[in-house]
C-alpha cells in the first residue's frame, strides 16, 4: 500500500468513524512535552462522573438549559446529556498558571446529533475542542498550556445542532506540570519546497505557484440548489436520505427552489476585491452530482438544462473580468449513483440509502466515472484559463482505499487500457505523442498546464488542504503548499440562514495565523438559492477588507517566519528586510505596551512601527540579541496586533 499526504475531510472522518473505519479521536498536540512530567492530582472536576445523579458543580448556559442528567453512563450510575438543539453544561475551574494540563472525557451521540463537543476555553490560550459524532461512548482528549496569569478556565459540553443529544461522562482534567521555559529561537531553516511526482505527473515548479503563495487569501463559494433547501446544508441530500427525483423536485420549486435570479458574478468579485481576496473557488458540482455549468453528458442534471444558464460561465467571466485568480471546486464523488457505493458490483458499502450489492452497480459506477470525465474535460477546455482546481472527493463510498481510488479513477497521467470501469471514446482525450488515453492529471497537465490542484482527488497535489473551523497550529510549512479552508458560517459550507458566522477577530485569527505559518486562507461564503452572499457574511468580509487596507503588506507577499509561532501569543511573516510580528491575546492581554522579539542574531534593526496606526515605536537592544519594542497600542487592531520591525539587511540572503 502507497502512503500519500492525503486530507479527508470532517464529514468524510465522521463517516468513517462511525463506519468503525477510523478509530482514533484522541487530540494531543503537546504529548512529546507531557512525557517529561509526573501526572499529579486528576479529581479537579467537581462531580466529574454525574454521580451526584444531579448537575451539582456544573452550570447550563442560560439561554437553552439544554443538559440534563441521563442514566445512559458510560461508568457508574450517571451521565449528562447536552441537546436537543443548542445545549451547554459548563463548569469553571480552578487551575495553576504557566502549567501542563490534560482534559479527558467520555462522549457519545444519538441519532439526530450532528456532533458532541468537549471544549476548554478561557485558560489564557484560544478555545480548544474536539467534537465527535458516534454512537457509543469514546474517550476523547485535549491538551493545554495556561498562561503566566490563569488562574481559572472553563469546561463545557457542548451540543450545537441536530435533534438529538450529545452525552458525556467521567470529565477528568489532569495537572502535567509545570509548563517549559520556551527557548529563545535563532532564524529558523527555510527548507525548500520539495517536488514530487506520482503517477508520472510532477508537482508544479515554484514559478507557477508562487501567485498562489502570495495572495495568500481567497473566496470559496458552496453554491448549488442545495441552497434551496431548509432542511440542512450542502449534504443534506445525503443526510436525508432523498433520492434523486424528490431532490430534485425540491431543487426545482417554482416557488422555493433554486433559481439564481439574482445571480450576478461581478457583485461576487466585487466583495472578493473589497475583502482583499485574490483568488475565488467556486463549486461547480458538489456531491449532489448538480452541475453550474454546461455538461454534455446524457446523465448530467445542469443549471443549464434547468435554468437556461451556463453558471460557471457566467462567473469565470467576472471573475477574470476582476483581475482574481480563476478557481472552482470539483466533486468526483456523487450520491447520484448507487453504485458509487458498490463499484465493483460485489461489496456495497454502508450508506444511508440502503443500496444493497447489485452486479448492475459496476456499470453504473462507470457511468458516474464517464460523466466525471466528460466534465473534468469539458471545465478544462471550455472555460479558458483555469488556475486553480480544488477537487473533492476521490473517495469510493465515502471510505478511503488509496489504491482503488487510483486505479478506479485513473487518476495519473494516461489511462490503464485494461481498466474494468473503461469510458467510451468520445470522452477521452489522447495524447498526441504516444496516442493514449489521458487520466485525470494528464488531462489536467494537457490542457491546463499551469492550473494548481489539491490533494483530494487521488494525486499528490500541488497544494494540501487543512479543513473546519479551529484555528491552525503547529510549525511553518515550508515542505508543500498549504491551505486552510473554512466557512464563514458556522456550521455548514453551503446556505443555513439561522447560523451564525465567524466574526472579524476569528476571521482576522486564521487569516494571520495561516500567513505566519505560511499557509494560505480560503475562506466560504454561502450564497441564497437566488444567488445573494447574506448580509452578515458580507459585512464581515468588509470588515477584513479594511483590516488588510491597513496592514495588508504583513500578509500579501511574505512568508512564514523568521521565527516559528507560539500559538496564541504571537508568530511572523517576512518579506526582504521586513519582518512583521503578529501578536495575539495570549500575549496582548499580559504585556501592556511592549513586545519581546526572538533573536536577530547579528542584524540590527532600524525602525520599527506599528502598521495599525502608523506609529513609530522605540526599541531597545537585549544582551541575548532580542530586542524589546516599547510603547505599543494593543487596544486598537482586531485580533492581531501587527509591527513591522525594518532590519539594516534582508533577513535572508539570496
Ligand atoms: C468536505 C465536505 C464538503 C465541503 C468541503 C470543503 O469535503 O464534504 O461539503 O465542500 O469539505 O472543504
Amino acid at each position: 500500500m502507497k502512503v500519500k499526504h492525503r486530507r479527508i475531510s470532517l464529514p468524510i472522518i465522521m463517516i468513517l468513524i462511525i463506519f468503525g473505519i477510523v478509530a482514533l479521536t484522541e487530540f494531543s498536540p503537546i504529548n512529546a512535552a507531557n512525557s517529561k512530567f509526573t501526572q499529579e492530582k486528576t479529581d479537579l472536576v467537581t462531580n466529574a462522573g454525574f454521580e451526584s445523579g444531579n448537575l451539582q458543580g456544573w452550570n447550563q448556559h442560560w439561554k437553552t438549559r439544554q443538559a440534563s442528567i441521563t442514566e445512559d453512563a458510560f461508568s457508574g450510575q450517571y451521565a449528562v446529556k447536552v441537546g436537543p438543539g443548542r445545549g451547554f453544561c459548563l463548569q469553571e475551574v480552578m487551575v495553576k498558571p504557566n502549567s501542563l494540563y490534560r482534559i479527558t472525557a467520555y462522549l457519545k451521540t444519538n441519532t439526530g446529533a450532528e456532533e458532541v463537543q468537549l471544549i476548554v476555553s478561557d485558560y489564557g490560550g484560544p478555545e480548544k475542542a474536539v467534537s465527535i459524532a458516534l454512537p457509543d461512548y469514546t474517550k476523547v482528549s485535549i491538551d493545554f498550556q495556561t498562561s503566566f496569569v490563569t488562574e481559572k478556565l472553563i469546561i463545557s459540553i457542548a451540543h450545537l445542532f441536530g435533534h438529538g443529544h450529545g452525552y458525556a461522562d467521567d470529565i477528568q482534567l489532569t495537572y502535567l506540570g509545570e509548563a517549559p521555559e520556551p527557548k529563545i529561537q535563532e532564524f529558523v531553516d527555510i527548507s525548500e519546497r520539495g517536488i514530487k511526482e506520482e503517477g508520472g505527473v510532477a508537482q508544479l515548479p515554484d514559478e507557477k505557484v508562487e501567485w498562489f503563495q502570495n495572495n495568500r487569501f481567497g473566496m470559496f463559494i458552496h453554491w448549488g440548489v442545495y441552497a434551496a433547501m431548509d432542511e440542512g446544508a450542502e449534504w443534506v441530500r445525503h443526510d436525508q436520505a432523498w433520492g434523486h427525483e424528490f431532490y430534485q423536485r425540491k431543487a426545482r420549486d417554482p416557488e422555493k427552489g433554486f433559481t439564481a435570479s439574482k445571480f450576478d458574478a461581478s457583485q461576487w468579485t466585487d466583495l472578493a476585491k473589497k475583502a482583499g481576496m485574490k483568488y475565488m473557488a467556486l463549486t461547480a458540482r458538489h456531491h449532489d452530482g448538480y452541475s453550474l455549468f454546461d455538461s454534455k453528458h446524457p446523465s448530467s442534471w445542469t443549471s443549464q438544462k434547468d435554468l437556461g444558464r451556463d453558471l460557471i460561465k457566467e462567473y469565470v467571466t467576472a471573475v477574470r473580468a476582476s483581475g482574481l485568480h480563476v478557481g472552482m471546486y470539483y466533486s468526483p464523488m456523487s450520491w447520484r449513483y448507487p453504485g458509487y457505493y458498490d463499484v465493483t458490483g460485489k461489496d456495497a458499502k454502508p450508506n444511508v440509502w440502503g443500496y444493497k450489492t447489485a452486479a448492475w452497480h459496476k456499470a453504473d459506477a462507470r457511468d458516474m466515472k464517464e460523466e466525471v470525465y466528460e466534465q473534468v474535460t469539458t471545465l478544462l477546455k471550455d472555460y479558458g484559463q483555469i488556475d486553480y482546481m480544488f477537487w473533492d472527493g476521490g473517495w469510493l463510498g465515502q471510505t478511503v482505499d488509496h489504491e482503488m481510488e487510483d486505479y478506479f479513477w485513473d487518476s495519473g497521467k494516461y489511462q490503464n487500457p485494461d481498466n474494468e470501469w473503461p469510458i467510451r471514446e468520445k470522452y477521452i482525450t489522447r495524447d498526441n505523442d504516444t496516442g493514449k488515453a489521458l487520466g485525470i492529471m494528464g488531462l489536467v497537465r494537457e490542457c491546463q498546464p499551469d492550473m494548481l490542484v489539491n490533494e483530494r482527488f487521488s494525486w499528490i497535489g500541488d497544494v494540501h488542504g487543512e479543513e473546519g473551523g479551529s484555528m491552525t497550529t503547529g510549525d511553518i510549512r515550508f515542505e508543500h503548499l498549504e491551505e486552510k479552508c473554512v466557512s464563514l458560517q458556522k456550521g455548514g459550507w453551503g446556505y443555513r440562514p439561522d447560523r451564525p458566522v465567524f466574526s472579524v477577530e476569528e476571521v482576522v485569527g486564521f487569516l494571520s495565523n495561516c500567513a505566519v505559518r505560511n499557509m494560505n486562507l480560503l475562506l466560504n461564503v454561502a450564497p441564497d438559492r437566488e444567488g445573494v452572499i447574506p448580509q452578515n457574511q458580507q459585512e464581515v468580509l468588509l470588515e477584513v477588507g479594511s483590516w488588510l487596507e491597513v496592514v495588508g503588506k504583513a500578509i500579501y507577499g511574505t512568508t512564514g517566519g523568521p521565527w516559528q509561532p507560539l500559538f496564541g501569543e504571537y508568530g511572523f511573516t517576512f518579506n526582504d528586510n521586513k519582518i512583521y510580528c503578529h501578536i495575539y491575546d495570549g500575549y496582548r492581554e499580559l504585556n501592556s505596551g511592549t513586545f519581546t522579539t526572538q533573536s536577530l542574531g547579528d542584524k540590527t534593526v532600524s525602525k520599527v512601527v506599528n502598521l495599525f496606526n502608523g506609529e513609530e515605536l522605540i526599541w531597545v537592544r537585549n544582551e541575548n540579541n532580542t530586542v524589546t519594542i516599547n510603547g505599543v497600542d494593543y487596544t486598537e487592531s482586531p485580533a492581531a496586533t501587527i509591527l513591522e520591525i525594518t532590519l539594516n539587511q534582508p533577513v535572508f540572503k539570496e
